[in-house]
């Protein structure tokens, strides 16, 4: 397929021009001008409402952008992704994490693989359910109280952040921790109070070489056995990977060892048995809702045309602030507290995704791509970072995620987090001009003198741009919707900018450099073809730790 990367589209250029009139007009003004803004700019689907009136576009911009969809074939993209295409080229492979979530019958990727993904699904399930109900235990037979998931990147954040979002769905099962980094702390807080007994391991690793995870699973074999003696050691730990040999090698029992596929991408895998702990968490029907959550997006994705398509218009606003109104960076603000690892998980998602700087065919791209994404949740940040969003010279594009309904049963706060969100989404988007500031501080009987002083300060600009994504509950399904939102919201801006939003080269570069590192960290004096600033650093660190 002829693929035109959408700077070199016609629509591009008729967007930038339709930026710098646009860049002009306040946001505020906008509404004013139009009272049937809102319902112009709020589209619904699949029980998620998006509502980007704040955003700074009008139905001329949302046209062209539309247009641009059109113009780099984004639905020829997403059908050849749903076929099962190779349209992950560096790597040469498919990109199907749509068929892990498919339900019997639909055949997404085929026959063959809808069977593959059924069958391992199924084998996933009885386990995590057994494991649940106590009917797999440890070595001593007793039922596992806590589950220990190493695993690191799309092996961590995927199922650390759905088992906190979905923690009231949790009870009775055991406890989840999620150990990733390589330092040892939290691995060693985790086994500090663990019971060796009560506890399983899962190591989570498409590759089954990533050294974070690798290090951390030997370190937890090795203190097992210490515990419980060798014997013990396959009743404790199950492990999910494309790589049987080292499945193999770290003896992982056959019946405790589930299979990965190489069309899935590791930031897309927690639908596949990734998803073990949060499978054991939640449980068997809370899974399958999860996986139905995420086939609903997909079929809107598949479907809708691009004026109603959630999560094409999220990508091609997103194209918008980004390429054309010039924001490089966007903050994810859940109110909701349990999600507070989605914007971890977003960065991921996003930013290993789409922080590409070559286009498909192999060219140095001329446009700017994945925006810098972080956040927190939206009470915390309130009295963080929101003062720069509002008055500093920085800007971001906003997303802000709002459940109707408290996920804690307690209404009212949620009703004071949904006060504060809307209060928020609107600031950001009116801003206080000096007439209002002044005004107001008249109303105050301020001397005017003071009041000269203080405007200035107290003036908002406005214009930043946010989207308020509404629902009614956080439940398993509506966690699903979400996260295949942002999915496809990555593949359509991966398909504007024509870059691949599937490898992750500029990880490995690191990776490699590590492991030749590592023997010379232990013992700097017999380093060979160290580079010179780093051997000098080497000898500082063999210093400092030898010291007392
Ligand atoms: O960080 C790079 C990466 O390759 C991610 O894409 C992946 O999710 C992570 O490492 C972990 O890889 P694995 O699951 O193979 O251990």
């Amino acid at each position: 397929m002829q693929i035109s990367p959408g700077p070199r589209t016609s629509a591009w250029a008729d967007l930038l021009s339709h930026a710098a009139r646009l860049s002009a007009v306040p946001t505020r003004e906008l509404f004013a001008r139009d009272p049937g803004r809102f319902e112009r700019f709020t589209r619904e689907a699949v029980g998620l409402q998006m509502d980007f009136s704040r955003q700074r576009i009008d139905e001329m911009v949302l046209g062209k952008l539309t247009e641009l969809a059109d113009a780099v074939k984004l639905r020829e993209r997403i059908d050849a992704m749903f076929r099962g295409e190779k349209i992950n080229r560096t790597e040469d492979r498919a990109v199907l994490h749509v068929a892990l979530r498919q339900p019997p019958g639909a055949q997404i990727g085929g026959a063959d693989i809808e069977n593959q993904v059924m069958t391992e699904r199924e084998r996933m399930l009885s386990f995590a359910e057994s494991v649940r109900h106590g009917r797999i235990a440890g070595s001593t037979g007793k039922a596992f109280k806590l589950v220990v998931n190493i695993g690191i990147g799309g092996s961590d954040l995927g199922p650390a952040m759905a088992v906190q979002a979905l923690q009231r769905y949790t009870e009775s099962a055991p406890h989840c921790e999620f150990v990733s980094n390589i330092d040892g702390n939290h691995l060693y807080d985790v086994l500090a109070t663990a019971d060796p007994a009560t506890t399983l391991f899962i190591v989570a690793s498409k590759t089954f070489v990533t050294l974070e995870t690798l290090t951390n699973a030997r370190t937890a074999r090795a203190w097992l056995k210490g515990k419980l003696g060798e014997a013990a050691v396959p009743a404790h730990f199950a492990a999910v990977s494309v790589n049987h040999e080292a499945m193999n090698e770290f003896k992982v029992h056959p019946d405790y060892r589930f299979q990965m596929w190489d069309w899935v991408g590791g930031r897309y895998s927690l639908w596949s048995s990734i998803g073990v702990s949060l499978a054991i968490a939640i449980g068997r029907e809370n899974f399958n809702r999860f996986l139905a959550g995420g086939h609903a997006m997909d079929e809107h994705f598949r479907t809708a045309p691009w004026q109603t398509n959630l999560p094409a218009l999220a990508g091609l606003v997103g194209v918008w602030n980004i390429s054309f109104l010039n924001l490089p960076t966007h903050a994810v603000l859940p109110y909701d507290d349990r999600l507070k690892r989605f914007p971890a998980y977003l960065q991921q998602l996003e930013m290993e995704s789409n922080g590409k700087s070559t286009t498909l065919d192999g060219r140095p791209v001329e446009w700017p791509t994945a925006p810098i994404v972080w956040g927190e949740p939206g009470d915390n940040a309130q009295h963080s970072f929101f003062q720069l969003l509002h008055q500093g010279t920085q800007r971001a594009a906003l997303d802000f995620i709002l459940p109707a309904k408290s996920s804690c049963g307690d209404q009212n706060h949620q009703d004071l987090a949904i006060a504060n969100c809307l209060a928020q989404a609107e600031a950001f988007m009116e801003g206080q001009s000096a007439e209002v500031v002044r005004a107001a501080l008249e109303r105050q009987k301020m001397a005017p003198e003071r009041i000269a002083e203080l405007t200035a300060h107290k003036v908002h600009e406005g214009s930043r741009p946010s989207t308020v994504w509404l629902f009614a509950k956080l439940d398993p399904a509506m966690l699903g919707k979400l996260i295949a939102l942002y999915e496809h919201k990555v593949l359509t801006q991966g398909v504007v900018w024509g870059i691949n939003s599937f490898d992750q080269w500029g990880v490995e570069l690191g990776k490699k450099l590590a492991e030749q590192l590592a023997p010379a960290v232990k013992d700097p004096a017999a380093a060979h073809s160290v580079p010179a600033g780093v051997l000098k650093l080497l000898q500082r660190i063999d210093a400092l730790r030898s010291a007392d």
